[in-house]
């Protein structure tokens, strides 16, 4: 068997021209969403997906503002930026890029944004609704990404066995929340692997989806899914690669063509999770701002 692919870049596109749709009638009710990212160091590949983020605001018609820091800015410098970005009425929506420089501590600065702009969905109140099942978080932006990607390609996990393996506050733990929730996109049974599981393979070839979270190329191979498997690979990893000009490719955390023989669907890396992270961004930031105007805010 030869396994459908599923393109998020597709996918994507398709939620961004709905959305370029929706920021184009609240433009004509007066309301122009916006978009902040923060950026502290001069790490590549956070600059590269930064930059990225900006871009695709941009081009829906989101007000966007890329804010920059060295990499010798102390927490206090961002603490005060992230309250001018809390108190001004122009801005619905505020991400910041992780990782932060050591010297900075990620939860005191998680912690500091509005939970109400917070379009990464990585403050602790919106933790504890997604928790919760609160129907209107902001949850963050991959696990959602994850979530329409199933329902768009017709592989609704209602019911169904889903494995996520990674136990990251960024994907696997909102991963593994949202997918229990009562809601379209949720009611599945989910187990959770990580470093510490004992015999992944004999609990990964129980899954009917299997969400891979790891940053490990080829953690998962074919003897370790189940045919018929619905498989979503959330890594991105960089290995070196002499016959490009850059030097390497990106692949993911699945053995791609090995478990392309035995799957019915499955994502590409690049092309397929890292389009909906960003389309879903964009999502949240025009959600923020309809809440926030609806609040008076
Ligand atoms: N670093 C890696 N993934 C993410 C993400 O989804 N949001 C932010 N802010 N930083 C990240």
């Amino acid at each position: 068997m030869s396994a459908k692919i599923i393109s998020g870049k597709d996918i994507a596109r398709a939620i961004r021209d709905e959305l370029n749709e929706r920021v184009a009638e609240l433009a004509s009710e007066g309301l122009t969403p916006g978009l902040a990212t923060v950026l502290a160091g001069d790490d590549p590949a956070s600059r590269l997906y930064v930059g990225m983020k900006n871009r695709a605001a941009a081009e829906a018609g989101i007000h966007s503002r890329q804010l920059t820091l060295p990499g010798s800015a102390g927490e206090a410098e961002l603490l005060d930026l992230i309250a001018d970005l809390n108190a001004d009425p122009a801005i619905h929506g505020i991400l910041v890029q992780l990782p932060l420089p050591r010297q900075i501590d990620e939860s005191k600065v998680l912690l500091a944004v509005d939970p109400d702009k917070d379009v990464d969905g990585f403050h602790p109140v919106n933790v504890g609704r997604l928790a919760t099942g609160d129907p209107d978080v902001l949850a963050p932006c991959t696990p959602r990404g994850v979530v329409e990607m199933l329902l768009r390609s017709g592989a609704d996990p209602s019911g169904k066995h889903v494995v996520v393996v990674g136990r990251s506050n960024i994907v696997g733990k909102p991963m593994a929340l949202l997918l229990l929730r009562r809601a379209p996109g949720g009611n599945a049974t989910v187990s959770v692997a990580h470093s510490r599981t004992a015999d992944l393979g004999a609990l990964t070839r129980t899954a009917d989806v299997l969400i891979v979270a790891v940053g490990r190329p080829k953690i998962i191979t074919k003897e370790m899914v189940k045919p018929g498997v619905t498989v979503i690979d959330v890594g991105t990893n960089r290995v070196d690669d002499p016959g490009r000009e850059r030097g390497y490719r990106v692949v993911g955390d699945v053995d791609f063509e090995g478990v392309s023989e035995v799957a019915a669907a499955i994502t590409p890396v690049p092309g397929g999770v890292g389009p909906m992270t960003i389309a879903m961004l964009l999502a949240n930031t025009v959600e923020a701002a309809v809440r926030l105007r609806r609040a008076g805010r």
